[in-house]
């Protein structure tokens, strides 16, 4: 890597010096978007790159790039060393006692579909239930569905309250007869923080496996996955500073192990006749073709740079950044925010202004530089049981500042003026 970590800041938070320090890593925030200043709010979606990530990519392309795991020459060697680093990188990173726990899969979604096609498969019978919860991401939803209609089995769900949260008092009761309990670790639409420590606990007790989707988590707080106490866990690099095309799929090594392989071909075989083939250990068995390599070292970049800013830092200072936004949308009338109070909540902030549909509100904040998310956040059902068609995203991450906080309240003002709402 050539380009120069940053320094981990002072005290609880980032200082304002620690972020501007930051901001000088990612390119992209030089751009100005129709004459401004690029303020961009949906990291939540995606988040953008600093330059140790695309210099570390850029660098394997340049100096190293072979096929792993199968060259007998220096330069596959290298590849084969970084990109068995960048995996043991994220084991450190996540708490995982065993990097041969950290299957590299395209993304969250695939990481999903693994444990639904193959644990799932094998593991849930008809009759069986599925638990899952009213917030979960289509892609934590869509794959359940499809095992339960082919298996026979039954999907509940853990209700969401009226302020947005997990109603607690239900679980035991939904919990009962439960194979799978698979949810999400942090609502990408409500910004509510579930405690995951306690589901997995109870989900264990009732005998269910638990599947957590941490594609909201890993990027922007501590996760450590031995004191989750989770079965698996499945997240995206994209959102948390890397490259797209990489995510990582955690599974407890003893599950792991006793599951058939998803996707088949080389590289995840250990002996192969004619008429049939005997599949290598995990993590191969589980990594079938040649894998996204670059992506692999961009993903370790990420990680080397999260863990040098601090992830204890990283999550303070988002929580700042969204207690800020909540206290400034509180003084525009017309706005109504959803999800939970500050306490249960990170920097990822749903509203609707008056009658303003999404897309237009979106449209104006773009006018003046500013990157939102509008309409259902891949959240449909959600959506529905909050009664509206969309909502406008905003979401904050370690390289946003509070003043860009005041330019998406002057751009939400100007789209009330536009709408003329008072
Ligand atoms: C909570 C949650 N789960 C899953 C996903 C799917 O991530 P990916 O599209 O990277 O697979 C997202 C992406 O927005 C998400 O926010």
């Amino acid at each position: 890597m050539t380009a120069t970590m940053p320094q981990a800041a002072v005290g609880a938070s980032l200082s304002p010096a620690a972020v501007a320090r930051i901001r000088a890593d990612f390119p992209i925030l030089q751009e100005r978007p129709h004459g401004k200043p690029l303020i961009f709010l949906d990291s939540a979606a995606s988040s953008q790159k600093p330059v140790q990530v695309i210099e570390a990519m850029d660098d394997y392309y340049r100096r190293y790039h072979a096929n792993i795991h199968r060259g007998i020459y220096h330069i596959s060697e290298l590849a084969t060393e970084a990109y068995e680093e960048a995996r043991s990188a994220i084991a450190r990173f996540i708490g995982s006692p065993c990097s041969a726990e950290c299957i590299f899969v395209r993304n969250a979604t695939e990481g999903i579909n693994l444990v639904a096609y193959s644990w799932g498969r094998s593991n849930v019978r008809a009759g069986d239930v599925i638990l899952l919860t009213e917030m979960e991401h289509h892609s934590n939803l869509v794959p359940w569905q499809m095992l339960a209609q082919e298996k026979g089995a039954r999907l509940r769900f853990v209700p969401v309250t009226a302020d947005g949260r997990l109603d607690m008092n239900r679980l035991d009761t939904l919990l009962d007869g439960a194979r799978l309990f698979a949810f999400t670790a942090v609502s990408n639409t409500l910004g509510t923080i579930n405690p995951v420590r306690e589901l997995c606990l109870r989900a264990r007790a009732a005998g269910a496996v638990s599947v957590v989707d941490a594609c909201q988590a890993v990027p922007r707080m501590p996760v450590d996955v031995t004191q989750w106490q989770c079965d698996f866990a499945a997240f995206s690099s994209h959102k948390m500073l890397g490259p797209t095309g990489i995510g990582v799929l955690w599974g407890r090594k003893d599950l792991l192990d006793a599951m058939p392989p998803f996707l088949t071909g080389g590289g995840m075989i250990n002996v192969v006749r004619y008429d049939r083939t005997t599949f290598a250990d995990v993590p191969a068995r589980f990594e079938a073709g040649t894998p996204a390599i670059a992506e692999a070292v961009g993903l370790g970049a990420a990680v080397a740079y999260l863990t040098a800013v601090g992830m204890e830092r990283v999550a303070r200072y988002e929580h700042e950044l969204a207690a800020l936004a909540l206290e400034k949308l509180r003084g525009i009338g017309q706005v109504v925010v959803y999800g939970p109070g500050i306490e249960h909540r990170t920097g990822v902030i749903s509203i609707t202004v008056g009658d303003i549909h999404a897309h237009d509100l979106a449209s104006i904040l773009d006018r003046e530089g500013i990157c939102v998310r509008a309409g259902h956040h891949c959240n449909q059902p959600l959506m529905e049981k909050l009664g509206v068609p969309a909502t406008t995203r905003a979401s904050f991450y370690l390289y946003n500042t509070p003043d860009e906080i005041d330019a998406l309240i002057a751009g939400l003002e100007k789209a009330k003026r536009i709408f003329k709402l008072t």
